[in-house]
């Protein structure tokens, strides 16, 4: 067992089947959640620390309508330095302790023409631009296998529940391929138009190393994209964070209605 999951184990008083990763400025619904119990990230081991604003760095382990959820408020990403295998530490401890199925949100900007800020797209498939995979090296066979299938890396039932569930609460929830850069800095509008002609609807800075930790443990996974901003030069308007965190802070009940719903659902 890793370090990570030898301490939370005897700690928590369920076992979480179902997790939640809460990206830029979406961290609320961990605080929705009931019966919580909070960790911060630094007194797990061997747990990356949190350094970007708008993430505030604690596994809540609670439940909604009595089924247990363990949320992740706040992420490592590789602009803070971290790797990849770094980036996937909390997926691979919450497998170890029972999780099953994992939805990962993150902030994102709009390539699609048909976004626009505010809008929760559901990532149907995605393209690594981090030019780094948390699978590489010596592979764990008790994890997975050496050549994992990413054919259907964010699970399809999955995005049928999600769709339904949004649209009982009057939410159109488009599909979208997420592309994942490095960052830190904002794409150029150059690189947003080669972005859209390979095929993507999505820009950030996440999700792909955990989606690809997952697949390779047989985890499902759903993806929700909140689009934060049209992304470099889809509008003529400058990017900045503050913005990326005030879309999330607008959009925080209605996202913390769908969780909670598809924490009923999946
Ligand atoms: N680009 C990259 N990452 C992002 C963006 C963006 O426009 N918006 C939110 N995260």
């Amino acid at each position: 067992m890793s370090p990570a999951a030898e301490y939370l184990r005897p700690l928590l008083s369920v076992t979480p089947k179902i997790a939640v990763v809460l990206g830029s400025g979406l961290g609320a619904f961990a605080d929705s959640l009931d019966d919580a119990q909070t960790i911060p990230y630094g007194d797990i081991p061997g747990w990356p620390q949190s350094t970007a604003v708008g993430h505030a760095g604690k596994l809540v382990v609670g439940s909604v309508d009595g089924i247990p959820v363990a949320a992740l408020a706040g992420r490592a990403h590789l602009y803070e330095g971290y790797t990849a295998h770094q980036a996937v530490y909390g997926i691979r401890t919450l497998r170890e302790l029972g999780v099953e199925a994992i939805i990962l949100t993150n902030a994102a900007g709009g390539i699609n023409r048909n976004y626009k800020p505010g809008d929760l797209v559901l990532i149907s498939d995605h393209i690594n631009l981090l030019g780094q995979n948390p699978l590489s090296g010596p592979n764990d066979v008790s994890l997975g296998p050496r050549f994992p299938d990413m054919s259907e890396a964010y699970d399809k039932s999955f995005r049928v529940i999600a769709r339904t569930a949004g649209a009982q609460m009057g939410l159109t929830l488009a599909e979208g391929v997420y592309v994942a850069v490095p960052g830190p800095s904002y794409e150029t509008p150059a690189e947003i138009r080669y972005m859209r002609t390979i095929g993507a609807d999505l820009v950030g800075m996440s999700t792909v190393p955990e989606t690809l930790a997952a697949n390779h443990m047989g985890m499902k996974v759903l993806g929700i994209s909140c689009v934060t901003n049209h992304a470099a030069g889809v509008i003529d308007q400058k990017l900045n964070h503050s913005e990326v965190l005030e879309v999330g802070e607008r959009m925080k009940s209605t996202l913390i209605g769908l969780l909670r719903e598809l924490c009923r659902k999946l």
